[in-house]
């Protein structure tokens, strides 16, 4: 694993972009799997920021999503389809045919799981698979003691979840109790993983998750059994591994 530790969110956003864009410039039709929260949206600024330069193009990228919340349709200003287009995929030449989220008004949950993992086969498997980190250890929604062997699949957020994306809606009571998600099954798959983390509020799930052990208990502690994974974090955020002894790189 490689881990890099920056000065700044914009530092750690132009660092996540770089290791992006390296992808799409080496394999320009390459599968990006993409996450939404607070974390990414420096990085898809800059990523929209050198597509507008003209030293980025996405005209052949194909994109699947983490997870999308379940009952809110793709238009509900905090769907995670309503996040990617209005951070990034209105804003750069990404064909919108070519860009997949889960479908959070599926009549059928099951049937909506099942045709993503198709998709995501089909497309070939996905090439950089983006993640953050919940202050929980989970990645996508792939809450504590959730199974490692998931693939996509309808989850209940824990309460944990509620209120850490509470800040999104006008009150904790609106956010959706349920939501649709790739698994760490899903995860692993893909043959490059970027972990982006800042603030102290995820220094302790960072350190867990990469000097613990790995468990259930803490979802994103598979991520040590995967052979490519870069973790990119601001100094807040990444303290403890660098206490722990952990190469860290500038
Ligand atoms: C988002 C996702 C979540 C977030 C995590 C961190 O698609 O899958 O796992 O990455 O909750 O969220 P932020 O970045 O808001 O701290």
């Amino acid at each position: 694993m490689r881990i890099y530790q920056a000065e700044t969110y914009q530092a750690m956003s132009r660092r996540a972009a770089n290791i992006i864009s390296a992808q799409v410039i080496y394999k320009p039709d390459c599968v990006l799997g993409l996450a939404t929260g607070g974390t990414p949206v420096g990085t898809y600024q800059q990523l929209v920021e050198w597509f507008q330069k003209g030293d980025l193009s996405f005209a052949e990228v194909r994109s699947v999503n983490l997870d999308e919340y379940l009952g809110l349709s793709p238009h509900h200003e905090q769907s995670y389809r309503y996040f990617m287009q209005t951070n990034l995929f209105d804003h750069i030449d990404i064909k919108p045919e070519n860009t997949h989220v889960l479908n959070g008004l599926a009549k059928d949950p099951a049937v909506e799981c099942a045709a993503y993992n198709k998709l995501i086969r089909d497309l070939g498997g996905i090439d950089l698979q983006l993640l953050g980190m919940g202050r929980n250890g989970h990645i996508a929604f792939n809450e504590p003691g959730d199974d490692f062997g998931l693939e996509t699949h309808l989850v209940s957020l824990t309460e944990n979840t509620i209120e850490a994306n509470a800040r999104f809606f006008a009150s904790r009571d609106e956010v959706p109790r349920h939501a649709l998600s790739m698994g760490i099954k899903n995860i692993m798959n893909a043959r490059r993983i970027l972990i982006v983390v800042n603030g102290e509020e995820k220094a302790e799930a960072v350190y867990q998750a990469f000097c613990g052990p790995v468990t259930k208990q803490v979802p994103a502690s598979v991520l040590q059994l995967h052979p490519n994974v870069t973790l990119v974090g601001d100094k807040a955020a990444l303290h403890k591994l660098a206490e722990a002894g952990e190469t860290v790189c500038g």
